[in-house]
């Protein structure tokens, strides 16, 4: 199992819709995938189809003692597991345990016996938490997800530290990729952002334009991949999805 945790210093940058619609990309590639919700906004359902209104997830099965397998919604694309929805004491209890046991996550998915070149994409709350940590602890790769702008090219440094902590020593961790999101070739500004993200960021690098039909595909509770197969947005996510999978390879094509 190999595990990429996407992760943004900012909110609002589209890190759910990625996740959401990067592990359908990567199913309809062929890999079995886990797409998991570390967030408790309890966004993924939004994009995946999941009943509106669900309450369960891993976070009321981790505090149930139950196992997250039991919290995992089969779509026709990843296995989906939702963060759930808890009331505010008991979520604070169930932030308790996650800065409590910073491997939790870690561990409940190595519990999971998911198959062995199954890839795990973890929606990661924005920002500093033990959400994050969770994450960034669980991750063979990291994906940071930022737009071609000042504020959140600023906020690049806090990401690339907490990565150093929690990732960077561990020998096996395999390094950081990057998807510039809502990237608009038409506005000069961004332009000159992107210029400077190309130079700074290292080779892994992903675009993803700024496409109508991922609101669109928003709306109506939809993937973009299936809202509109044909956007710019789909072929964006699919290259991005297709690099991902070759910083992790299947370990079963290797051995056929
Ligand atoms: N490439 C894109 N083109 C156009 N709109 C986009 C694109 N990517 C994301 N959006 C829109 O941006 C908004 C935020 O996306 P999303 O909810 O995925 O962000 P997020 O980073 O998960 O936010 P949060 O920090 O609140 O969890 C949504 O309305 C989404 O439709
Ligand atoms: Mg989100």
């Amino acid at each position: 199992v190999k595990t990429i945790a996407v992760v943004s210093a900012k909110g609002g940058v589209g890190r759910t819709t990625l996740c959401a619609n990067l592990g359908a990309a990567l199913s309809r590639q062929g890999r079995a995938v886990l797409s998991l919700d570390m967030d408790p906004q309890n966004a993924i359902g939004l994009h995946t189809g999941l009943p509106i209104g669900a309450t369960d997830g891993l976070a009321r099965a981790t505090l149930a003692n139950r196992d997250w397998l039991s919290a995992c919604v089969e779509t026709s694309d990843a296995l989906v597991l939702p963060h759930g929805v808890l009331d505010e004491a008991d979520q604070a209890a169930f932030e308790v345990r996650l800065l409590a046991e910073p491997e939790l996550l870690k561990q409940k998915l190595a519990g999971m016996g998911l198959a062995d070149d199954a890839l795990v994409i973890i929606d990661a709350a924005s920002g500093p938490s033990a959400y994050l940590r969770q994450a960034l602890i669980a991750a063979d790769l990291v994906l940071v997800v930022t737009l071609p702008d000042a504020a959140s090219y600023a906020t690049l440094p806090v990401t690339t530290r907490l990565v150093e902590t929690h990732c960077s020593a561990r020998a096996d961790f395999v390094g950081t990729s990057y998807v510039i999101n809502q990237v608009d070739n038409s506005r000069g500004l961004g332009k000159d952002v992107m210029r400077v993200l190309l130079g700074t960021l290292g080779s892994h690098i992903s675009q993803v334009h700024r496409d109508e039909s991922v609101c669109e595909a928003m709306a109506s509770q939809q993937l973009v991949l299936d809202y509109e197969p044909t956007s710019m947005a789909t072929r964006d996510i699919d290259a991005c999805a297709l690099l991902l999978s070759e910083r992790l390879p299947s370990t079963l094509k290797e051995t056929q």
